[in-house]
């Protein structure tokens, strides 16, 4: 499945750069508004207090009927409002949150994310398969 991200500081692109995952899309200021029409696991770091950074509520307001799964990164010194933005994401949508994990992750964190989106795969197929 389609892994789409925004980094503001680098934390989530070394991150995913490290999964070697291969169908990677990175949102920016530029692309945020485009439509991408095909279901998606969308990792992304937390801003401001918590907050959804502003790229990636723009991109779900044009692509939110495709999103499947959100993984979010963040600082745990924010305590409450850590890696908040998944939170909200996930509730906001009624997606699982597959995710959270520290700056730009650790190994195991990598292989986690890495595993949950083939598992993904396999069971977005056979949901797609049963509906028939
Ligand atoms: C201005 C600013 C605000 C942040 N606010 C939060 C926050 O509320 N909660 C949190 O967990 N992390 C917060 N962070 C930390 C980032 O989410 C974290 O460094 C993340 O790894 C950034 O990902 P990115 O480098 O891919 O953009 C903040 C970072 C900055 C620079």
């Amino acid at each position: 499945m389609k892994v789409v991200f925004y980094s503001f500081t680098g934390n989530v692109r070394r991150f995913l750069k490290r999964t070697e995952l291969e169908d990677i899309y990175e949102i920016t200021e530029a692309n945020a508004s485009e439509k991408i029409s095909e279901p998606f696991i969308l990792v992304t770091g937390t801003i401001g207090f918590g907050e959804v950074p502003a790229p990636v509520e723009q991109f779900l307001a044009e692509n939110s009927t495709w999103i499947q799964g959100v993984a979010a990164s963040g600082n745990r010194n924010w305590g409450n409002n850590f890696a908040k933005a998944g939170v909200t994401i996930s509730q906001t949508y009624d997606v699982p949150l597959l995710m959270k994990f520290e700056l730009h992750g650790t190994l195991k964190d990598t292989l986690e994310f890495k595993e949950k989106v083939v598992n993904f795969d396999e069971s977005y197929g056979r949901e797609a398969l049963q509906s028939y």
